[in-house]
């Protein structure tokens, strides 16, 4: 059995371009005991791939030139030499940017019983959700009632954070790009502003229309003006939860930083960055207590899907323009 596979054959400068990606196959060999082969039927796309690709270790190892790429999937067990993991099984896993993949078992994880479509397990109640609750409830310390600021705020991340810190009562401002992201925030009560085409000071201006009393808790995405911004309204004592900073990361040069860093000292602010991965062991608290409301449908969850596997590197590109309502996926 075959195998198609992306590698990256450059580290990119700038905005990738999709000729850096090549669609390669390889014949897999049999199974080792202890292995299992998956057919993959979701595969994510997300941000902080990016960073991997620059040839560098952050608090990632970065992907090899010539060699697969990775990153979450779901898919169904094919074959296993393993005693925990059947054919047939759903398992959640890191052997993405492929059809087929093969790992050891203890790679592989069975995708929890919620009663929910199994590529739900790769945006609202996986790494993105876990990293909505993780930086509200965990770095963030949000309190009921609390005003919060959410940048990228219809994304994978952005979107469950808006519902869970609307969900504690106070004021929640959402920023994001286009005029059916904004309306899908309104839709759902979050105060939507738009950061096209503005500089700090004029989004700055609009975030203190939108909430005067200013913010409690600004959960960072974005980076760049948002940031400038969000630091012009902050309440005393505010938190501000750094998630990620994605307007920086096909950034050429070194980033300007925002001009008003000083705000953290006038507000008696603190502003702290987090990785998901360092926060894991709350996954089964953000599981158990936001999939039943999935299941419910008392969260109003988003997804852009792709289709077929040779559209990943566009699916991935698309993440930096936008074009992306919620979790970007692809079905294969
Ligand atoms: N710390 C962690 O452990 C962790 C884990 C997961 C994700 N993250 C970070 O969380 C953020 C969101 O990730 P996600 O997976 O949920 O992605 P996403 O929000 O679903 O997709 C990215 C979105 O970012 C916005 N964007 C792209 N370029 C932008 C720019 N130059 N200026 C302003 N907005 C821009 C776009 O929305 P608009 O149309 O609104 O511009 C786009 O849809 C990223 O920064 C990511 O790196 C961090």
């Amino acid at each position: 059995m075959q195998s198609r596979y992306f590698t990256l054959n450059d580290h990119p400068k700038g905005l990738p371009t999709t000729d850096l990606f090549t669609l390669e196959h390889t014949d897999l060999t049999p199974l080792q005991e202890g292995e299992v082969r998956i057919r993959n039927t979701w595969l994510s796309v997300d941000p902080y791939m990016r960073g991997r690709m620059d040839g560098v270790t952050t608090y990632i190892e970065p992907f090899q030139l010539g060699q697969p790429l990775d990153g979450a999937a779901v898919g169904e067990i094919i074959e296993s030499r393993d005693a925990r993991l059947k054919v047939g099984d759903k398992v959640r896993h890191m052997g993405g940017w492929r059809d087929i993949a093969q790992l050891p078992a203890e790679q592989v994880e069975a995708l929890p019983e919620f009663d929910v479509p199994d590529q739900a397990y790769l945006g609202v109640l996986g790494m993105p959700g876990t990293t909505a609750w993780v930086g509200l409830n965990i770095i963030a310390q949000m309190q009921e009632g609390d005003n919060v600021l959410v940048s990228a705020a219809s994304g994978a991340v952005g979107s469950l954070a808006v519902q869970l810190a609307k969900a504690k009562g106070g004021t929640v401002v959402g920023i994001a790009g286009d005029q059916k992201k904004l309306d899908w925030l309104e839709s759902i009560g979050v105060k939507a502003v738009s950061y096209k085409g503005k500089d700090a000071k004029q989004l700055s201006e609009d975030l203190k229309q939108a909430c005067p009393e200013g913010f409690d808790v600004y959960y960072e995405n974005v980076g760049g003006a948002c940031l400038e911004a969000a630091l012009n309204n902050l309440r005393v004592g505010a938190r501000i939860a750094v998630c990620g900073m994605i307007s920086r990361y096909n950034d050429e040069g070194p980033s300007s930083g925002p001009a008003n860093l000083a705000m953290l000292l006038v507000r008696r602010a603190r502003m702290e960055g987090f990785i998901v991965f360092e926060h894991w062991q709350h996954h089964n608290d953000f599981l158990n207590e936001v999939a039943p409301k999935i299941a419910k449908g008392e969260i109003d969850y988003q997804e852009t899907v792709a289709e077929g596997l040779e559209q990943t590197p566009d699916a991935f590109l698309q993440l930096f323009s936008g074009k992306n309502q919620g979790k970007m996926l692809i079905k294969l």
